[in-house]
């Protein structure tokens, strides 16, 4: 029964040496120590010993129990840490994960880009009120109450006599309050008008232009307004200075230019006409600056105002101004 017990002892202790995985070894510690493990079925024989033997082989079996479990701690020990590694485990070849960058909105683009033509130009940026006086929004550019130049835009009343701003022409005044001549401005934001169509929607953009200096005249108007055009449209766009009116400028122009689509031989988006109005001008009306205290025997300027979305619109093909705001990252993501 020794020599059995031995003979155990060096297998096991050979075995142990070779394990390479958890599962072998917890294989070997059932199969060597389990309780229904060989060295327990050795054991089993005891009983046949006599008096003096049985403790004898019984304390050998114990340190052949403990040799075993001993040689076993540390393969134990190693498992443990390999699998606490293999929970932590960071794969250092993973492609990392891309953070979502944005970009700005074709309307923040587009203003950008009118607003740096008439910076280099000259101009400077002003910001005003959404909400806005009936005073500077109408009364101030020579638009009365109850006058039927009102109806030229459809107005959200806040109250009989605040409203939201339906143009960003309420700059005009608003500058020439606070400043003295000369004035060369640009003021970009958003405006509203009760309108919602594939062209229209209640809120859109505009940029106001206003210079006023002395001996400006509609040639300065002319100059400014074709080289804006030719910057933002390329150098090789027709444009036009169709009369027009507006009841703060007199005389007035509305500047259309070769229809992008049709490039002049007449379709459904121009009308036929072969031409697309992008903005409304003219040399400031004596009656506007009568009202700011501008000395009309000694100065003149002109203003223009245009629409942001219709800008962007043109130059990007777009048909439907309401995509614009519906905030589709797969439409925003192709500008
Ligand atoms: N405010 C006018 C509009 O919204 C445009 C304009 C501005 C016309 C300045 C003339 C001068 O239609």
């Amino acid at each position: 029964m020794k020599e059995k017990l031995l003979e155990l002892k060096v297998r096991a202790l050979k075995d142990i040496e070779s394990i390479t995985n958890k599962e072998e070894m917890d294989r070997l510690r059932q199969y060597y120590l389990g309780r229904k493990g060989a060295l327990t079925s050795l054991l089993k024989g005891l009983a046949q010993l006599s008096e003096e033997e049985r403790p004898v082989i019984g304390k050998i079996a114990n340190q052949i129990k403990a040799e075993i479990s001993e040689k076993l701690q540390p393969a134990l020990e190693s498992f443990k840490i390999e699998d606490a590694e293999k929970k932590s485990y960071f794969d250092v070849t993973l492609p990392g994960r891309r953070i979502p960058l944005g970009h700005l909105h074709p309307i923040t683009q587009t203003t950008e880009e009118i607003c740096d033509i008439f910076i280099k130009l000259g101009f400077s940026i002003v910001e005003g009120p959404e909400v806005e006086l009936d005073y500077y929004n109408f009364e101030a550019l020579n638009i009365p109450k109850d006058h039927p130049a009102r109806d030229m835009q459809d107005t959200f009343y806040i109250s009989d006599n605040v409203v939201l701003r339906t143009h960003t022409s309420p700059m005009q005044i608003r500058t020439m309050e606070s400043t003295s001549p000369p004035v060369s401005i640009i003021a970009p934001g958003k405006v509203y008008r009760p309108d919602s169509d594939i062209s229209h929607t209640p809120m859109f953009h505009q940029v106001e232009g206003l210079l006023v200096d002395k001996g400006i005249t509609f040639g300065d108007l002319k100059g400014v307004l074709t080289t804006f055009v030719h910057q933002i449209f390329g150098a090789d766009m027709d444009l036009r200075f169709r009369p027009s009116f507006f009841p703060f400028t007199e005389p007035s122009a509305e500047v259309d230019i070769r229809c992008v689509v049709c490039h002049g031989k007449g379709c459904r988006v121009c009308s036929y006409t072969g031409w697309l109005e992008i903005l409304g001008a003219g040399m400031v009306d004596p009656e506007v600056f009568k009202i700011v205290n501008y000395d009309i025997d000694t100065i003149s300027g002109f203003a223009f105002g245009m629409g942001i979305e219709r800008i962007a619109m043109l130059k990007t093909g777009l048909d439907d101004i309401r995509l614009l705001f519906e905030n589709d990252i797969r439409f925003l993501q192709q500008f």
